[in-house]
């Protein structure tokens, strides 16, 4: 069977998410465990895993930093003696704004530290259990922001850039073997790290929402959940267009057409 085809269910094992303590992560956890899973729940803020964890018994803190790979050994063993990991969704991120005038190579750094770095830190000592099993679905928490560069996102979208085209080539070796691994591309969502955003989010979502449209995606076979689906539409459009004409489209829609070039 393809790894495509699994639909990861809490009868298989339990459920792993990163970057559980707000927004996304947060609200998808309370969904995974009112459905029924027994939801492992990953952040550095200890108390902030312990509050939601007091929302549901079948909600277990597992603190620890993406960033540390050590620790995400410890936190695979610790959960896969217990219970085979069924789903794992690999969601922790952050998200600064930069634009070419304040680039900031140390800031970007720990974008892809966190981002990507996190996410390969996970799958080290996941992907051996899921493919010793040869079942198993492992979610990757991208973005719509990694389909093309968008404005003011230099670094956040070559984080996910690097995180869609690394599923894809991990897609290879997984699906034939049981083993369903997928993207997360959502559009812009309500949470803490949107917060810095001081433009309008076209189609914004609240995470609630989010959660609902990622279990519903789970619960079909693929490779991509991505939404809302008119803002998704238009991006792979535009990634159909050549670098010129994208740039001066993007432009025009977000208010960028009046820059001068400076005079030599
Ligand atoms: N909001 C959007 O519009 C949007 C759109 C597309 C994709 N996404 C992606 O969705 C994911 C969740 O974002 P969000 O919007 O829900 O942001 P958020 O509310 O800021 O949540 C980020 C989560 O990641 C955790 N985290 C950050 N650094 C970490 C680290 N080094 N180790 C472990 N956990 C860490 C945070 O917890 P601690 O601070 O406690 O560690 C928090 O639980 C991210 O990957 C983001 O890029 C967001």
């Amino acid at each position: 069977m393809s790894g495509f085809s699994y639909i990861p269910d809490p009868a298989d094992g339990a459920a792993w998410v990163t970057g559980a303590s707000s927004g996304i992560g947060r609200a998808l956890t309370l969904r995974l465990a009112a459905q029924g899973w027994t939801v492992y729940a990953t952040a550095r803020s200890s108390e902030k895993l312990a509050e939601l964890a007091a929302q549901s018994p079948r909600i277990r803190p597992m603190p620890g930093d993406v960033t540390d790979l050590e620790r995400m050994r410890e936190i695979v063993t610790a959960i896969t003696d217990q219970h085979p990991l069924a789903l794992s969704v690999l969601n922790a991120g952050i998200y600064t704004p930069m634009r070419a005038q304040e680039f900031d190579a140390a800031e970007a750094g720990r974008m892809f530290a966190v981002n990507q770095g996190g996410v390969a830190n996970c799958l080290e000592p996941l992907l051996p259990h899921l493919l010793a099993r040869g079942t198993g679905c492992v979610a990757i928490t991208a973005s719509v922001a990694g389909y093309r560069g968008l404005p003011r996102a230099a670094p956040y979208s070559g984080t996910k850039a690097a995180l869609i085209a690394m599923a894809e080539a991990l897609a290879f070796d997984l699906a034939p073997r049981g083993v369903r691994i997928c993207v997360i591309n959502p559009g812009f969502v309500e949470t803490e790290a949107t917060g810095v955003n001081d433009f309008e989010m076209p189609f914004l979502m609240q995470p609630d929402e989010v959660a609902q449209r990622i279990t519903s995606g789970l619960a079909r076979p693929g490779f991509e959940i991505a939404f809302p689906l008119r803002f998704v539409l238009i991006l792979k459009a535009l990634r159909l267009l050549r670098p010129r004409s994208y740039f001066w489209l993007v432009r025009k829609a977000i208010g960028w057409d009046d820059v001068e070039a400076p005079q030599r």
